[in-house]
């Protein structure tokens, strides 16, 4: 059943005429959203907070009012199910804006983040009703070597731009930036509201850097629990340690002899990395697989059948050449111990390419990963890649950050109050 068929949007369900632009002028001023859906039993109160029943799930057809909890020891958008589609916005920060004003943006943010996540109009939202379909939405804040400076705090070693590689073609456009804002939802209008807030409320502190779009799977398109494919068509995120064990604790959460700030947060490195699918249509399905060490129908391991099999990089084929080469970028990039692991979060994306150019699309991934330390973890995989990865010959990282990821907070606490109070 299509999601329509069962939830009028909230405008159709808010009053119309005088009581309409009194409701607009209550939530504009109070940040609530107080009407009823009549029918559907979809409502907000006073507060703006979503009524009716805010504990749906994926298995309810729709999923407009997943609601993600937002207050937590870490923040929420690490260990959640990724949304299909997701806004990453880098700022910078205004001049003279300092630690006591840092203090003062990151509380507004957390506050619009606190509601927006649970449905519920952020403070002075004019359009109160985009807040009522959470559709999963999280959002993750994170700090560059730039706010850390301003914040007058040690920063980690590894907050920097990365070491310079080979195969980089870095664009400034696409790089660097002393905040981040993860924004991640399952519908794309929640997370064009919700960024649109949280910018509204950065103009006092800080200007766009850049943005980049991405996209997933779109929710319900498949089976949940399915790894979701890249634009070259593989199977792309099997691998991947799972949030919730010892090993994703292992690999993500900072260590004891990080900064006391960062305890209970990770590290963030995003890498935009273009996908050249012209020359990709020319290769053929053998060459693809051997480019990766995995099969394109199923991802699996070209030594195994199924998606989860392990990779056995001993196993040789009848002339004694091993069945995974030894520059498939499955071989080039696998770490056994979890604790030199990374967690990867990867996005498609898909930009228009300029009237009249050759180009059909600009097509890539939004490469994230997390990790406790990015020097002992994402830096010699992406060495390993780059001495030697047949992946590189379609593929170019074009932009390139990293950041610190701060814990999550309770009410009451905003985030990165540890290194703007501490
Ligand atoms: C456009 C660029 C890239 C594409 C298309 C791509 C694609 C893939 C695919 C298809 C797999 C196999 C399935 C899986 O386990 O997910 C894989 C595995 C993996 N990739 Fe990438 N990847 C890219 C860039 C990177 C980068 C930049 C890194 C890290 C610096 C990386 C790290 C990994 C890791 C750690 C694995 C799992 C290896 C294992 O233990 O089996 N990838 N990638």
């Amino acid at each position: 059943m299509k999601p329509t068929d069962t939830q009028p949007s909230a405008a159709d369900a808010a009053p119309s005429g005088p009581s309409r632009r009194l409701f607009l002028a209550a939530g504009a001023a109070a940040g609530a959203g107080a009407f009823a859906a009549g029918a559907t039993g979809v409502a907000l109160d006073r507060a703006g907070a979503f009524r009716g029943s805010p504990t749906a799930t994926d298995d309810a057809g729709t999923n407009g009012q997943r609601v993600v909890p937002f207050y937590g020891e870490h923040q929420a958008g690490v260990t959640a199910r990724p949304g299909a589609f997701a806004s990453f916005v880098a700022l910078d920060l205004k001049r003279g804006v300092g630690r006591e004003r840092l203090a003062a943006w990151m509380r507004l943010i957390t506050d619009d983040a606190a509601r927006l996540t649970q449905g519920r109009a952020a403070l002075a939202d004019v359009e109160p009703e985009l807040a009522a379909t959470p559709a999963g939405l999280t959002v993750t804040v994170g700090f560059g070597p730039g706010f850390v400076t301003r914040a007058r705090r040690d920063k980690p070693e590894w907050l920097a731009p990365l070491p310079a590689f080979t195969i980089d073609k870095l664009l400034d456009e696409w790089s660097g930036g002393d905040a981040l804002f993860l924004v991640a939802a399952d519908e794309p209008g929640t997370v064009a509201h919700a960024l649109r807030m949280l910018l509204k409320d950065s103009r006092l502190f800080a200007t766009l850097r850049w943005r980049q779009d991405g996209f997933r799977r779109a929710y319900g398109s498949d089976p949940h629990g399915m790894t979701m494919r890249n634009m070259f068509g593989q199977v792309d995120g099997t691998a991947s340690i799972r949030p919730g064990t010892a090993d994703f604790d292992a690999a993500v959460w900072a260590r004891p002899d990080a900064p006391a700030w960062l305890q209970g947060g990770t590290s963030f490195v995003l890498r935009r990395i273009a996908m050249d699918l012209d020359r990709w249509d020319a290769v053929d399905r053998v060459g693809r697989e051997n480019t990766i060490g995995r099969r394109l129908d199923n991802g699996a391991p070209l030594t195994g059948t199924d998606e989860h099999d392990a990779l056995d990089l001993d196993a040789v084929d009848a002339h004694s050449l091993p069945v995974i080469s030894s520059v498939a970028h499955a071989r080039r990039a696998h770490v056994a111990d979890p604790a030199k692991s990374i967690v990867r979060l990867g996005y498609n994306y898909e930009e228009r390419s300029a009237p009249g150019s050759e180009a059909l699309s600009l097509t890539g991934l939004l490469f994230g990963a997390w990790q406790a330390n990015v020097t002992e973890q994402f830096v010699p995989i992406q060495r390993s890649l780059d001495e030697a990865d047949l992946l590189n010959v379609w593929t170019t990282p074009v932009g390139s950050a990293v950041f610190a990821i701060p814990p999550g907070c309770t009410e009451g606490e905003y985030l990165g109050q540890a290194l703007l109070e501490g």
